[in-house]
This record gives C-alpha cells, structure tokens and sequence, in this order.
C-alpha cells in the first residue's frame, strides 16, 4: 500500500491546451491494431457475395462446386443460415434495419445485397470462391429513379417531426414585396472512410467476442445480442482504433455474418468489406430535392419560409434525410412551415452520414438566402444580421448561446468581406472568374447518457474507462485532457481506455454528442475520485475506483435550444475555359461551446469544411437506371477533395461555452459541414453570375 493525492495546489488546466493525440505514436508506427488486422490463431474468413440484380427472388445457389473449392469452410444463405430476431426496438427507438438480418429470406430488395457469405481458410480463397459462387435469380422490375416530383412521396417523422407549420404561407407569400422559389438537388453521397468496414467474431467459452471498426461498442453489443437472442452480458465488441466512421460505422451485415460463421463453424470468422461493398452495405446520404420560398419585406425581413425536402430510402426499412430540419433553428418568420418526405425506392437503406438533414439542408436554404440578398439588394452577411431569430422559431425556446452574429463579424472581418463588389461575373484574373461567397451553419449541440469508470493506482497514475469510441476524432486525447483537469493532475499520468463494451453503457460517436456526453460521464467519475483521494487514501494494488452514471444529470437538462454556431466564408475561380471550379481560400469562424483540445478541433472543422468543398463540387454516386448499381463505386469514380484542392483554409472559433454542460461543451464534429458547401455555390454565382442549385457544381454544368 501506498498513499497518493492528487496534486496540489491546482495544476494549469489541460482542457483547452492543444495536445497531441494520445495514440498517436501507436498510429503511425503501426502498432495500433485495426479491427481487420488483429491476429487470431485458427482465423477463418468470410466473403459476401451481394446480388447482382435490383429486385427479385434467389432462386438457387450452385454451393456444391463453390464448396469444392481450396480453402473453402462453407457457403452460408438464406437456406441454411441461422434465425434471426428482428422484431425489437433497439437504441434510440430505432427498429433494426432489416439490410443488417442477413440471410433471413429469398427476397433481394437492391441491387448489392447480400445473398451468401463464402467462408475459407484465406481470404484469397474465400474471395475467388465468392466470385465463383453462381446464384440465380428471378428478375422483377425495379425503380431506382429519384425525382422529387414524385407523388408517392409521404412524410415521416423519424428523429423529428416531419412537418412544422404555423402562420398562412401562402398569404404571407403572396403579400411579400420579395420572393425567392428555387428548387435544389444533392446527389447520392458515401462516407468512405479510410478504414473499410471489418469485424472479427469468436466464441470464448460463452461469450461472443467480436473486434470491430464502429461507432459505439455498447450499442453494436446490444444489437447483436437482439439479433442472435443472446444474454447481453455475453456479447463483448471491441473497437479500439477506428479510421473513420461518419455515420456509418454502426451494425451492418458483416458483423452480423461473422457472428453467424463463428457460430456454425466453431472458430474465429473475420468478414471485411471492400470499398466497392461498401457502396451499398455501408450506408450513405440520400440524394435529396429540395424547395425553398422565401417571402420578405424590402429591408429582407423574413415574412414567410417555406422549406420541403425529399430524400429516399430503400423498401426495406425507412430512413430519412431530415433536410429541412435546419430552417426550425435558423430563420423565423410570421408564415414558417418545414417538411421532410420520403420516396421508396430500390436501393440500399440510407444512414446518418457527417450532418444528417443539415449538409444538404444547409445549401438549399443558404443558398436561397444568397438569392434573397441579391433580389433585396442587400449584402450576404447584413441579410442574416436582419434575420437573427430572438429564440427558437419552431419550439419558441430560448438558445443557449447563439453567436451566430459574432461568427459572422468576426468572419467578415478576417476574410475582407468589407471590400466586396456585390456585382456577380465583373471580377476577372486571366482565364478565372473570382467570387466569394458566404453561409451560416449551425448544429444541435445534444447530450446522452454514459457510464466512466475512473481508477487510481498505487504508482499515482490513473486509468479511465469508458465505453468511447475515437473515430479519429481525438475524442480519447480529449478524454484525457478532461481527466486530468477533474482529478488535477498532468494528462501523462492518465490513461483512458475505450471502445469496450465491457465498460458499460456510453453514448456512440454520433450526433456531435460522443465527447461531450462522454467528458460529462469522465467527469463525474474522476471527480469523485479526486474527492475520494483528498485526505490521503490508502491506494490498495487493485486500486480504488469510482464510477458515474449520468442518466440522471442529462434526464435534468433544462429544454432549450442548444447549438453550435458558425459563419462559412469561401473564394473561388471559375475557370471560364474548363468550367472548373477552384477554392482558393475558405474560413469557418465557429462558436461551439468550450474547444477541450483546439488541435484537434480544428481538424474536425477543417474535415468538415473540406467535405463541404467536396460537397459543393465533386462527389456524386450516379446510380444506372438499368441495373440499379453504381456507376462508379471506388474512390477513382467517386471523387473526394483531396489536398490539391484546399489550397487556404482556416476554422476558428469564438470564446463559447455551454452553462449548462459540466465542462461547457457543445459538440463539434458535424458544424463543419453545415453551409460549407453553400458558401462555395453562393461564391460561384458572386463569380459569374450563374445559379449552380444542382450539386455538385460539375464543370460541364458551369460551362
Ligand atoms: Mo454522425 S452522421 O452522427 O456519425
């Protein structure tokens, strides 16, 4: 036994210190382990086969000769594969999407899904025989067209009400001196983070284990453990290091034919997706249509907002992209109705993806905000200034801290928006057309319950475990800045583990809401131990730990309007030969609530500005009417910015904090995103003079 405390008199605080992330070294030396690379003796591994039509029946599957093949373990399909339940609702309300029950019937609902896992001794060998694996199908037609003019369109409510009106549009409408009516588009959009989708399942005595690449271990576990009707509390998922999640990294078939190879096969089953797979099992953002009316004064005083959006989902299971949930915090107006509708279609389900309703909502009504400013004669920045909602426009409640128009100042200040020529098409470098243009983002800025557990150890070091997930976030660095400060120590002597399902419950990596839920539950924890080890405590080998719960602190959160904040300011060149279209220089200017780690912060929001710029110009999954597929589905067809294109980008943020938040947090990891891309389309049209309302603003549609 040795007696510890914690140090005194206070240390400087870590939580707003830039730090280096804490597994940094052990990324970049390899010695991180990715879920499709963790070692395991005795690994089988299995390959999907997806359908290769849109719609229809399997008819049968030549198993026999696939089964002769080297290597080959088994081939497992609706015929022979275990049952599954389907029938419960599972986290936040949500029913399981049936694309993840695999193998439960003949039925092919879109083209890519999956029909059979083949399970060999190698991959090599489990991939040649999957690509030998014949299955025939019956054909029926299909329809993968999305149009927003379709009249089988229907509202839905999902995570927020579908429709929200008040006040008499119409009159509003036809009694505003201004209108804007426009009609916006965003394609098909896919997360492709660097980390494939993979997962490894293993039997341990009888405990299913599974080491996965995901957002939320708790939340895979629970699923699993409804899927397959198993205790809970014999269901570990582990998911350490993640290269990228966006929204898709939740419960998807390969978890789930993993488990059931294991379970068939008596040994460990890895199953990896490709990046082609991943293209329609992994989810992704529906295209949407969008149409917005505005009606306002001639000072551009907001009379009436009307904005509708439609996006699609497969017929399997219904998701939907709530696109015109951002006009119910943004903008107010006498006459205010909003709707999300949704077609159903044969194509894969859609998921979450980085800013899910506010991306594509963002650039339709930011950009109808720029057409307004032109139309009012007004400039871009003042028109927000003048439409600066005093409280919720939908709910009525009070925000905490909406600093939208200091993000806005402040941004205008640095980018040099004083000096604009409001004329469009007038500025001319060479061959280039120059433009800047301007947005305002904004993202809910939530909390969840989580479970942390905080141990000190005799040596006066500190290990904090929680259910997190680092979805190449730093939200482990941020963790361990947030531990430090509550137990007032240096963040060296803490070490935080995550991605653990033994840990207990904990909110995903989702919403903008994993750290700071997460810091909330790490606070809680390691503040009572630090309370615990005031007078000196004996620190017994196995140490003393201390464990919160914050069910009860979050249920007390008083309703109101909670956000991160910002102002998008983006210049481009057009070249007027090519029709390309170029960055040359974007600033984000955020308020966010208190930045735990400012490195790290400041690579979420430039990631997702640059998914913006990305947005705005490049990426686009173009669906074949004929077969239902993909046009391009890999990284050489489905363009991402890349570093050439983002030659000057900066994000900031403004002293923000939330008073309601423990450490102040509101969440940063989807603002970035919001109104980026329409800052680049607003820039085009200040360029030349040319509404671009159809992304992404290829060069053949400039031209
Ligand atoms: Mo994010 S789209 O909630 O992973």
């Amino acid at each position: 036994m040795s007696a510890v405390t914690t140090g005194t008199p206070a240390q400087a605080p870590s939580v707003g210190t830039a730090h280096t992330r804490v597994e940094g070294r052990a990324k970049v030396t390899g010695a991180a382990r990715y879920a499709g690379e963790v070692p395991f003796a005795d690994l089988a591994h299995g390959w999907l086969v997806l359908s290769t039509v849109a719609r229809g029946r399997v008819r049968a599957l030549d198993t026999d000769p696939v089964l002769a093949m080297p290597g080959v373990l088994a081939v497992l399909d609706h015929r022979n594969a275990l049952r599954l339940e389907t029938d419960y609702t599972g986290l936040m309300g949500m029913r399981p999407d049936p694309t993840c029950a695999v193998f439960q019937h003949d039925r092919v609902p879109h083209r890519g899904w999956p029909v059979a896992l083949v399970v060999a001794e190698t991959s090599e060998q489990a991939r040649e025989a999957a690509e030998a694996l014949v299955v025939h199908y019956e054909q029926q037609p299909h329809d993968v067209e999305f149009t927003g003019e379709r009249p089988d369109a229907y509202p839905l409510d999902g995570h927020m009400p579908a429709v929200t009106q008040k006040g008499d549009l119409d009159a509003a409408l036809t009694s505003s001196p201004v209108v804007v009516d426009a009609e916006y588009t965003t394609p098909e959009e896919h997360h492709n983070p660097m980390e494939p989708h993979a997962a490894t399942a293993r039997w341990d005595g009888g405990q299913l284990q599974v080491i996965d690449s995901n957002q939320g271990v708790t939340w895979v576990a629970g699923e699993l453990a409804n899927l397959f009707s198993l205790d809970p509390a014999s269901v570990r998922v582990r998911s350490e290091h993640v290269g990228g999640g966006f929204g898709s990294k939740g419960v998807r078939a390969h978890q789930v034919a993993a488990v059931m190879a294991a379970t068939v096969l008596h040994r460990p089953v890895r199953v990896v997706l490709t990046r082609r797979q991943m293209f329609s099992l992994a989810g992704y953002r529906s295209p949407t249509t969008q149409r917005v009316r505005l009606g306002a004064d001639t000072t551009g005083r907001l009379r009436a907002l009307d904005h509708r959006s439609v996006s699609a989902t497969s017929t399997v299971y219904e998701f939907i992209e709530p696109s015109a949930g951002v006009a119910r915090v943004m903008y107010d107006a006498d006459a205010h109705h909003t709707a999300n509708r949704l077609v159903r279609l044969d194509v894969p389900t859609p998921t979450f993806m980085r800013a899910p309703g506010e991306a594509p909502g963002s650039f339709a009504l930011e950009a109808a905000l720029d057409e307004l400013a032109e139309k009012c004669g007004l400039d871009p920045v003042e028109l927000r200034l003048r439409n600066e909602p005093d409280k919720g426009p939908v709910s009525g409640l009070p925000f905490t801290g909406r600093h939208l128009t200091a993000c806005f100042r402040e941004g205008a200040h640095r980018f040099g928006w004083a000096d604009r020529d409001p004329r469009p098409g007038v500025r001319r470098e060479g061959r280039w057309l120059l433009g800047t243009g301007t947005a305002a983002a904004s993202f809910p800025a939530g909390a969840a319950p989580s479970t942390a557990a905080a141990t000190a150890h005799p040596d006066g070091t500190f290990t904090v475990r929680i259910s997190a997930a680092d979805i190449g976030t730093g939200a482990r660095t941020a963790l361990t800045l947030v531990a430090a400060d509550a137990l007032q120590v240096p963040p060296e002597r803490i070490r935080v583990r995550i991605g653990d399902s033994a840990f207990g419950p904990a909110m995903i990596a989702g919403g903008s809401m994993g750290t700071r839920s997460w810091s909330w539950a790490v606070q809680a924890a390691a503040g009572d131990l630090r309370e615990r080890l005031a007078f000196g405590a004996d620190i017994p080998p196995e140490g003393i730990t201390v464990r919160s719960d914050t069910t009860a602190a979050i249920a007390a959160l008083p309703p109101a309007e909670r956000h991160s904040f910002g102002a998008q300011f983006a210049e481009v060149g057009v070249d007027v030969g090519t029709g390309e279209v170029r960055v040359r220089r974007m600033l984000g200017i955020f308020t966010a609530g208190r930045i735990v780690n400012p490195l790290t912060a400041r690579n979420q929001l430039l990631g997702g500005m640059i998914w913006g710029i990305s947005m705005a110009l490049h990426e686009e999954a173009v669906r074949d009417r004929a077969s239902g597929g993909h046009v391009g589905a890999d990284l050489a067809g489905y363009h991402v910015a890349t570093h050439a294109d983002v030659p000057r980008i900066e994000a900031d943020w403004l002293d923000d904090t939330d008073p309601d938040d423990p450490v102040g947090i509101k969440g940063i990891g989807e603002v970035g995103i919001v109104g980026a891309a329409a800052a680049v389309a607003n820039a085009v049209w200040h360029a030349t003079g040319v509404r671009h309302r159809d992304l992404p603003i290829r060069p053949d549609r400039v031209l």
